[in-house]
């Protein structure tokens, strides 16, 4: 006989019937014997092989490859929980300390996503659910620098957008980031803190941004963000015909050819002056509809939205402000794949929930630029959210087998 067994999580899977009342008879044994013996000794071994977890299984099962041409972390479809951390690496670091540091990381996540904690790792057990862990490396112009390789003209902070930023250094900037990536917010923070622990002689944490995510409604519907808007509809095909904008080629320096860039901006969201939006003009300042996600001009999700298209007194249906419009791109090229998560601090400023707005991109000036400057000339959105952070980070080429990360730098 099979029977639903509830978890406190709210999951099921089936237990059989005499494991059910195995877990009575535990509960008589334990209130009656002190010394375990005959049936009570069959029960301690029922105690200690409990019945399968299928998400535990999953989970542990769900080791994602680290070694390959890219990194980890980029194409995947975003799991639910991440953080993003910048370091610094110590006055007076060295070409030495940024290879010390590149080799210690690429073995501890080598480690890690397989579900082995890292050498110096005390809690192995936490690591021993990867659960999808992905941990992807971005280095500064400084490590770069040090490194003794070229640096590309576009690692640098952006350009200012005067109209909207309101940055703060606690949010901006950075020698060095891990984007930690996972199915379970345990895993993450077991990574991040073995990752920082294990290079603390080489380098600081400069700021630290968690981040989560969740497809409310399911496969193919990207996520919700906490403006309530389907986010992250409209992306370039990155695995097709579009893989030259998202990684570095030719024309980019030998060492990062098979790498990318990656755009963090953390982007407040005043959620007070949105509680008082009507819904039309929330869909309006977006362009899109929050119930479902379609372009205001019809269709479903995935229908492109009608920038011609007028109402009977001629205005554009998709508002001239709007965020669709201003964002979508005037050319080609001005394109990038976003891989944004929420955030939540709690409290704090105004600005203590948004977005952590993520783009990776073969050349953020040249993609990814052109359309934060239209934005910060005119986006209906701008008048609930607000930059408040910053940084751009070359993002390493894959190391292959036996390869450290970044070696190519030190060519
Ligand atoms: C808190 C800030 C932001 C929010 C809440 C937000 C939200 C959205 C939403 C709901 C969409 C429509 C669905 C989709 O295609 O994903 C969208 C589209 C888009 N957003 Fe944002 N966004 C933000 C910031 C930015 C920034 C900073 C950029 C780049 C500079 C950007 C670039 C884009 C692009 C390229 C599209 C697709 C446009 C098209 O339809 O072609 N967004 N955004």
């Amino acid at each position: 006989m099979t029977r639903e067994h509830q978890h406190t999580d709210g999951t099921a899977t089936a237990a059989s019937g005499p494991r059910r009342r195995t877990v009575l008879l535990t509960g008589l044994a334990g209130a009656g014997a002190g010394v375990v013996t005959g049936a009570g000794a069959a029960v301690a071994r029922e105690r200690a092989t409990p019945a399968p977890d299928l998400r535990l299984e999953r989970a542990r099962a769900s080791a994602r490859p680290f070694r390959g041409e890219h990194q980890a972390g980029i194409l995947e479809a975003p799991p639910p929980y991440a953080a993003f951390v910048a370091l610094d690496l110590h006055a007076g670091a060295d070409r030495d300390a940024v290879r010390r540091l590149l080799t210690v990381w690429t073995d501890d996540i080598e480690r890690l996503t397989a579900g082995r904690g890292p050498l110096t790792d005390l809690e192995p057990e936490l690591a021993a659910v990867p659960a999808s862990l992905t941990v992807t490396v971005g280095v500064g112009p400084r490590v770069v620098g040090l490194a003794g390789a070229e640096r590309p003209s576009w690692l640098a902070p952006l350009p200012a957008f005067p109209q909207i930023d309101k940055l703060l250094a606690e949010w901006s900037g950075g020698d060095l980031l891990l984007q930690i990536c996972a199915e379970s917010p345990t895993t993450v923070s077991h990574a991040q803190r073995r990752l920082t622990a294990g290079v603390a002689d080489l380098a600081a944490v400069r700021w630290v941004q968690r981040g989560f995510r969740e497809p409310f409604e399911g496969p193919g519907v990207p996520m919700r963000n906490l403006l309530g808007q389907v986010d992250g509809t409209v992306q370039p095909d990155v695995t097709g015909l579009d893989a030259d904008l998202l990684w570095v080629g030719d024309d980019g320096p030998a060492w990062l050819r098979g790498g990318s860039s990656v755009v963090v901006r953390r982007i407040g969201m005043r959620l007070d002056a949105w509680d008082r939006v009507d819904r039309l003009s929330r869909e309006n300042a977006i362009g899109r509809r929050l119930d479902t996600g379609a372009p205001v001009t019809g269709g479903r999700v995935d229908t492109p939205a009608d920038l011609e298209a007028t109402d009977e007194l001629g205005f554009h249906v998709v508002d001239d402000a709007a965020h669709l419009r201003r964002a979508h791109a005037a050319a080609p090229h001005e394109r990038f794949l976003r891989r944004p998560y929420s955030y939540d601090d709690g409290t704090g400023p105004e600005t203590h929930v948004g977005l952590v707005f993520v783009a990776y991109q073969a050349d953020p000036v040249r993609q990814f630029v052109p359309v934060q400057r239209r934005l910060a000339e005119m986006d209906l959105l701008n008048l609930w959210t607000v930059p408040v952070g910053s940084a751009v980070f070359a993002v390493l080429p894959g190391a292959r087998s036996g390869e450290v990360l970044g070696q190519a730098m030190f060519a």
